[in-house]
């Protein structure tokens, strides 16, 4: 089954070289409206995207994020942020006093983020534009609240490089339709992981750039083998996520 949206969806490739080419003001504008269109739990667009033009903060925030040069370099970089500030002050408006530190309200902010920021992306990438999310802005949460003045309620999720692509890079094949989608009950297949990582490793060993050598399981155990930005927790807390 075929149309031009599902080919779009299924040619989804992360790119994160871009050419000089500018994106023009009212089609970010577009963008950002498509991705407002995205559902939302409970209706309450729990987050804010923030568009960084400075050079000085765009280096600031690239050091941060590991040297990511596409961040100085793409035409547009986004942080998207959930975002909860808005919404205290719209209970006020009801003398309601928000109930604060949910995990709840970490899961429902992130959730309307990213669907948020997928539509942002998915728009982009019909227009022709391309871009790749930088979950790297969590290497330093407060540095990047600091920068961006972030009030409390207001926590930087992933930031978003987007701009016209010089590069050409291949999709990466996705686990097998069979390992994602199950039948009534949980379900595992080792077999079909071991499938995954010849064909992953294939595609790895082929590809134009960064080509090496390695397995999907390998890549998930090269990240997985260490804590992972373990400073999250006590930087949401003191944001009035995640307390309870
Ligand atoms: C929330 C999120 C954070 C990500 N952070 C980074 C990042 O900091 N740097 C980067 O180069 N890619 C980042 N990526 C891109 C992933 O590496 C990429 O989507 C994945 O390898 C699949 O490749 P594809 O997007 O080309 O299909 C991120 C993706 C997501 C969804």
């Amino acid at each position: 089954m075929m149309n031009e949206v599902i080919g779009l969806l299924q040619a989804h490739r992360s790119i994160r070289n871009f050419s000089q080419q500018p994106i023009e003001d009212g089609l970010l504008k577009t963008l950002i409206k498509s991705g407002q269109h995205a559902p939302s739990s409970s209706f309450l667009q729990a987050y804010s995207v923030i568009q960084i033009r400075d050079p000085i903060k765009r280096e600031t925030l690239a050091a941060w994020c590991g040297d990511q040069e596409h961040i100085i370099k793409a035409p547009v970089f986004l942080v998207f942020c959930g975002d909860m500030y808005r919404l205290q002050h719209a209970c006020e408006k009801h003398d309601v006093t928000m109930v604060q530190g949910m995990t709840e309200q970490l899961v429902i902010a992130s959730v309307d983020a990213a669907i948020m920021a997928q539509n942002v992306l998915t728009a982009a990438e019909s227009m022709g534009i391309g871009g790749v999310y930088v979950g790297a802005i969590r290497n330093n949460p407060q540095g990047v609240s600091e920068l961006l003045k972030l009030p409390k309620h207001v926590f930087p999720i992933f930031g978003m490089s987007l701009g016209y692509p010089a590069e050409e890079p291949q999709c990466k094949p996705r686990l097998p339709l069979s390992m994602v989608l199950m039948e009534e009950e949980y379900s595992y297949d080792e077999q079909l992981l071991d499938e995954y990582d010849e064909s992953f490793k294939k595609y790895v060993k082929e590809r134009k750039s960064n080509a090496r050598e390695e397995s999907w399981s390998g890549t998930v155990a090269r990240k997985l083998k260490n804590e992972l930005r373990p400073h999250m927790k006590d930087y949401l807390n003191d944001k009035g996520f995640a307390l309870k």
